[in-house]
Parts: C-alpha cells; structure tokens; sequence
C-alpha cells in the first residue's frame, strides 16, 4: 500500500481585519473577556463580494503550485465546508471550473470544523489504493455569512478563511502514520445553524467540555496507533477554537509552549479551515521542519472529531 503524505499546501485569508474593539461597538463585549475567555485577538473577516468558493480557489492554487504540479494533474477534490456558496453545486465543483480540473471528481465533506480531518482521512484512502495520484484536501469557511452578528456569544468566536493541501505518495517513512475520525450525535444539538433564523448557534459548555475530553484522548490514541509515545510529537497542530482547549491538549501531550500553534490569536475561529491554515502558519515560521512528527486534531459540529499523526516531508 501506498504512503500518503501532504505534497504542497496554500492558504487564503481575506485582507479586512476585525480586532476585539472593533466588536466591542457591535455588542456589549470586551477585549479582555474575549482574549481571556478564548485567546482571540484579531479575525479576517470576508467582503460581500468573496464568498467560501473564491478563498477555496486562491488557496487550492498555492498548493498546487507549491506540490510542483500541473492543476490537470489533480484527480480529486475534497471540500471541507459547513458555509458552501450554494447548497449545490458543491464548492468543490466550484473550484474544479475556476481551476479548470476537468478530468478531477469533486465534492464537499461535511462534518464542520473536523471536515479538514475528515478529508484528509478520506482522501488518504484514495491515493493509498492507488486509485487516485493526487487529491486536493481544501477547508474553507466564510462564517462570517451565518454569524448573527448582534450575538455576543457567538459573533467574537468566528472568522473566514481557507487553507489546501495536496495529498501524493510519499516515501515510505514519512507522510500519515495513524488517523482517528469519530462523531456522537447525540451531542448534534450543542451546535448548529437554526432552521429558522439560518444563524449559528451553540451551547457553548457543552461544546467545551467535549472539546477538552476529546481533543486530548484523541490525539493520544493516534500517536498509540502509529506505535510512537508523546516524546515523539514535535509539533501539535489543533483545531483553532479556544485557547483554553488548546491548552488542555497540549498538556496531556506534555508539549512546551512554542510546539503548539495558536492561530486563533489571529485568525479566530475559522472551522474547517482552522487546522489547514494553523499548518500554514506554522510551516512559514519554520516550525516544523522534514521528519518531525506532527498531531492534527480537529473537533467540532456534529458532534465530530478526528485526529491525524503525521511525519512530515515527502
Ligand atoms: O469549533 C467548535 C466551536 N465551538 C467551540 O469551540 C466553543 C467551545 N466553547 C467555548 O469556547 C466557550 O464555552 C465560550 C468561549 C463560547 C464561552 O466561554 P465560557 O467560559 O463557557 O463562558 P459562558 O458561556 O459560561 O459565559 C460566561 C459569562 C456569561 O455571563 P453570566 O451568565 O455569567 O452573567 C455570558 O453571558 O460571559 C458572558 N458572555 C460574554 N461576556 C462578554 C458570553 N459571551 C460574552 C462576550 N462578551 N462576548
């Protein structure tokens, strides 16, 4: 069987930036709760004129780009997204017209801010078969469109943006070593978009506390299966909701501060488009770097979750 790793990666966020104060003439909030309570600074916010599909595109073409490859090459496209443009056609039939991928079949994935997860995991199964040669795995997100924006609880959270991966085989070594999806519906409630107002909504505890039981036991159980302890993990690229989630990650990994991304300072929370995109930033920064070992792990609507180990290089 094939070894499938990321080949290339791009990113996408819109220029307009909203700060904590900025929100604070909206609705009756304030910096220091939303930096105390989720660690967020700053989101990207999208104008009218950008929806989920045009991040989705620029990103897809950095990857692209940055795996050294022909846009013709890709074979399929996966599109993580609860805020597509259209209920149907899918962003990634969207992204496959602008990109011109005639011969790439395409579709979205949906399981919320773990949809990036979920397509990586799915689009693994492709390219380890050796049906497909190369997937494009994108997480795009425009919340900004489902966000009541006169909701204190949930309007500070957001933000828009995407981020792409190619997904190739790799040498043997390197690439994913173990992934981990799952889901409880019975929690399917704590999180959603009303049917009646078509804003977001949560029970933001609940949403917490499975969050911090979750990440951690998942994270955990992949570094297990690829037969590595925690002493393995270089680097520990979570979902981007909350900072104080992200910590209880971290520690039950026993990882130091600078082997955690915490883009949520900066980007909010961008859903599916968190982790991709938390890569992104990190790879940049030079941190990290060929053969280290990397945990991604998402949670989020549905209830869902999923976790990928991965040593990173081709
Ligand atoms: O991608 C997955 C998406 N979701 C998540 O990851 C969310 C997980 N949950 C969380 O991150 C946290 O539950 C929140 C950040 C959403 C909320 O933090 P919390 O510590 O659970 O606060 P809380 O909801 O218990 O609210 C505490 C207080 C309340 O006031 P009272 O009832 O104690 O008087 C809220 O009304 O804070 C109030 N509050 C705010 N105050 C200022 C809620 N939102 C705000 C706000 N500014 N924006």
């Amino acid at each position: 069987m094939n070894r499938v790793g990321i080949i290339g990666i791009g990113a996408y966020v819109p220029e307009n930036i909203v700060t904590n104060r900025d929100l604070e003439k909206r609705v009756d909030t304030n910096d220091e709760w939303i930096r105390a309570r989720t660690g967020i600074e700053e989101r990207r916010i999208a104008s009218d004129d950008i929806d989920t599909s045009h991040m989705a595109i620029k990103a897809a073409k950095e990857a692209i780009r940055d795996a050294g490859i022909e846009a013709e090459d890709i074979d399929l496209i996966l599109v993580a997204t609860a805020t597509p443009d259209y209920s149907f056609p899918s962003v990634a039939c969207l992204v496959q017209g602008a990109l011109e991928l005639q011969h790439a079949a395409a579709m979205d994935v949906g399981a919320a801010c773990s949809g990036f997860v979920y397509g990586v995991v799915t689009g693994q199964q492709f390219v380890q078969s050796g049906t497909y040669k190369h997937v494009l795995v994108i997480g795009s997100e425009k919340f900004s469109k489902i966000v009541d924006w006169s909701d204190r609880n949930t309007s500070v959270l957001f933000g828009d943006g995407a981020g792409a991966v190619v997904l190739s085989t790799v040498s043997e070594e390197r690439g994913i070593l173990a992934s981990d999806l799952g889901a409880d519906g019975r929690g399917a409630y704590h999180l959603l978009v009303e049917k009646e107002s078509n804003f977001v909504a949560m029970n933001g505890r609940e949403v917490f506390k499975f969050a911090v039981r979750q990440m951690p036991e998942s994270s955990m159980l992949v570094v297990d299966k690829a037969g590595l302890t925690k002493e393995d993990v270089h680097f520990l690229v979570p979902h981007q909701a909350n900072m104080r989630i992200i910590d209880a990650a971290r520690e039950r990994l026993g990882l130091s501060k600078e082997k955690v991304s915490t883009t949520v300072k900066e980007h909010g929370n961008t859903s599916a488009a968190s982790i991709p995109l938390a890569l992104y930033t990190e790879l940049q920064n030079g941190n990290i770097q060929d053969d280290d070992v990397i945990v991604m792990v998402g949670f989020g609507g549905g209830l869902t979750w999923g976790s990928i180990c991965l040593r990173w290089g081709t």
